[in-house]
Parts: structure tokens; sequence; C-alpha cells
């Protein structure tokens, strides 16, 4: 089963499922109380990710108020997996609106976010503490600094950052390995068929820096699942994007026409539209790990067998092709239909042939013929 499989989660020797258990609607207040689930509810879904094999669970300050980390922390005291479980929490969201010293990326409150996430775990350690949106404010140096500081102080054991700008987390990494300061290990960003932004920048920058990618809504909310169908109003169905139009954003046309290839490829495979779109991002390059969200054990059941399968070639290339967005301006000098400027065409720059050895040459002799 692929739930027994771990990856390393970037430059780290951090063992980590492909898929996570996200724990964002654990808990019925705040932001996300609109699909919030009780404790007994979350119980049995973080129970089946458990019992498959899972590991890497996923949560924040944030989510529900404080009550998806309370949940968690009574779960996994309950069912004595702390030390099993690589717990991933975040800080950076106001818990104060009256103080400016209670939210964004400072010093001062990523240590109290810390504290206050430790109590609520029923902890004494986080395995992976992720700054949780760029604050537009704070110099990345403190950030940094304040990461190799709660390492060394036994807080935290790895440091990330998510919902981040590229160029932020290349500094942070240039940064941290300039002054020896603990590394950033993991990058969470938004990934799916419906969005492929970060291709771009993060993921490059995320393989060549030695930070391991985590997928959030991979099913883009229960979008990619197909049951949801276009309306006059944007999309009908029932699940938390139909009830709560939580998703924020409008459809295209293209991605409604993407629904029907994935449906198709799902078709061909014998599996459902929500494995095959979770199996293409989990399988991406540079993706460690997919976090995967669900409403009940029995919707998670049915995720986690999305790497059960081998998604081949030609069938990931029609969901790329459905799904693809096409790169404008600048970007569209990074892509191989420009490479030919840049080497000569037909020439051959990867494969040397195995008997290859530098030549000199006489420029002298090659003038005179
Ligand atoms: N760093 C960040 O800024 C950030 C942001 C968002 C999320 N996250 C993390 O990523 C996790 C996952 O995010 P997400 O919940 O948006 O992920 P997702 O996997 O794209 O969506 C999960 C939702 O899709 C629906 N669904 C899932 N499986 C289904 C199935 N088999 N059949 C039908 N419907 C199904 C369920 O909602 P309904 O049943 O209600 O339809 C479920 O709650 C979160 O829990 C959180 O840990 C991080």
């Amino acid at each position: 089963m692929s739930m027994n499989h771990y990856y390393l989660l970037g430059r780290s020797g951090l063992r980590v499922s492909r898929l996570a258990l996200g724990t964002m609607n654990f808990g019925t207040a705040g932001f996300h109380a609109a699909y919030g689930k009780t404790e007994e509810e979350a119980r049995a879904i973080f129970r089946r990710y458990l019992e498959a094999g899972g590991n890497f669970v996923d949560t924040a300050d944030f989510y529900t108020a404080g009550q998806s980390e309370t949940i968690l922390g009574n779960l996994m005291a309950e069912a004595k997996v702390r030390d099993r479980v690589v717990l991933t929490t975040k800080f950076t969201n106001s818990v104060d609106p009256g103080d400016p010293n209670a939210g964004g990326n400072g010093r001062k409150h990523m240590i109290r976010a810390v504290e206050a996430s430790l109590r609520r775990l029923r902890t004494d350690y986080i395995d992976l503490f992720l700054l949780h949106t760029w604050d537009r404010i704070t110099p990345v140096e403190e950030v940094v600094r304040t990461f190799d500081d709660l390492t060394r102080a036994g807080k935290i054991r790895y440091a990330g950052l998510s919902d981040v700008p590229a160029w932020y987390a290349a500094r942070a990494q240039s940064h941290a390995e300039a002054n020896s300061l603990v590394p950033m290990v993991g990058l969470q960003l938004p990934y799916s068929l419906i969005d492929r932004t970060i291709e771009v920048e993060h993921v490059p920058m995320g393989r060549e820096l030695g930070l391991g990618l985590t997928a959030w809504s991979p099913l883009g909310g229960g979008f990619l699942t197909g049951k949801y169908r276009q309306a006059d109003q944007g999309l009908a169905g029932e699940g938390r994007l139909g009830e709560t139009g939580s998703s924020g954003r409008s459809y295209t046309d293209q991605e409604w026409r993407l629904l029907a290839t994935l449906e198709g490829v799902a078709a061909k495979l014998g599996v459902t539209m929500a494995q095959a779109a979770v199996n293409w991002v989990a399988t991406q390059p540079g993706i460690a790990s997919a976090i995967v969200g669900a409403s009940s054990a029995a919707q998670l059941d049915a995720n986690l067998a999305a790497l059960d399968f081998e998604l081949p070639a030609e069938l990931r290339a029609e969901l790329d092709e459905a799904s693809a967005v096409p790169p404008r301006s600048l970007y569209q000098m990074f892509t191989p239909a420009y490479q030919s400027w840049l080497v000569t065409p037909g020439a051959k720059v990867a494969d040397k042939p195995a008997e290859y050895a530098p030549v000199v040459r006489n420029w002298t002799a090659d003038a005179t013929g």
C-alpha cells in the first residue's frame, strides 16, 4: 500500500507520507466554521489516516480559531501517537486584532505563537513550524534567526514557509545557508489541476534550494471530485464550495472542460476523479506530499488510495494539456520553444558519450584550414 512509502522532506532527514492529512476543518469556530467538524467526526478521520500508515499531519493556529490544534492535541494524546506523527503547524494570522504584535511574522509574535500552539497541541515540540503567509513587513533575516533560535531551544525540529513569493523563500534559504542557520525544509503552497501557478517560479526554486513542496487543496477544495456542476451563480452541488461559496473564485470554461478530461482519464484507469487528481499532484516534479482534506473517514479512505496506481504518461499528458496555462511574457523565454535561441538546434547538451573527453581545439590550424 502506497501509504507505507515515505519521502524525505526537502534536503532533510525527515520522512513524511506522500499524502498528508489536512485538519483545517477540525473544529466548528472561526473562519472555517461553515464546514467544520466536531471532535467526534474529526476522530474518525484522524484514526483512519493513522491506520492507513500516514504520519504527516497539517494544522495552523488560525484554523477554526485554535480548535483544530486543540482537537488534534486531544486526538494525538488519546491515540498515544505524538512521537510517530510529523506534526506541522503555522503562525502569522492575528490572534488579537487590537494588538499590532499579536500577528504577522515578527520575532515577538513567532515566539508567542509557538508557545500557544504547544499548549493547544499538548506537546513540547513541533516537528515542522511554518510561516503561514508573507506579511510584507518583517525582514526575512528576523524570521530565519527566530526559526534558528526556536530549533536550538528545542521548541521546533524543522522550519518552513507557506504562501510566500519565490524570491522571499530563496532569500530566506540563502540567508540561512550563508550564516549557518537552520535551513527551510518545506514550502507549503496551493497546487492542483486547477491551480498551477507555482510551476513557474516555486517548483524550480524548491528543487534547486532543497525545499520539499507540500501541495494544499490538491482537489481544489472538492471541485476536482466532479460533484459540482456549472450554474448561473457559479457552481451548484453538495459540498463546501456549493453550500458556502467558500471557494471565493469563479471557474473558467477551461476549468469546466478540464473536469470532462479528468472524468475520462479516471474512467480509463477505473479510479475516481479525486484519486486521479490527487495522483497527478503528488507525482508532479518537486512535490514531496499532497495535503488532502476530508469531511469524513469514507472520503479520506477513497483519497488515500490515490497512489495505489500509476498514471501512465499518455494520460498525464492529457491532464497536463487540459489544465495548462500558457506562460506569459518573460516566462515564455524559459520554455523549450525558446531554447533554440540559446543552444544550437540539434546540438546535444545533455548526454555525453561514454568515451567523451574535452578537446582543446587548435585554432591556428583551423584558421589556416
Ligand atoms: N497554507 C495554506 O494557506 C493552506 C490553505 C488551505 C489549506 N491548507 C491545508 O491543506 C489542507 C487541505 O486543503 P483542502 O481541504 O482545501 O483540500 P482538498 O483536498 O482540495 O479539498 C478537500 C475537500 O474536498 C471534499 N472532498 C474530499 N474528498 C472527497 C471525495 N472523495 N468525494 C467528495 N468530496 C471530497 C471535501 O469537502 P466537502 O465534503 O465539504 O465537499 C473536503 O473537505 C487543509 O486542511 C490545510 O491543512 C493550507
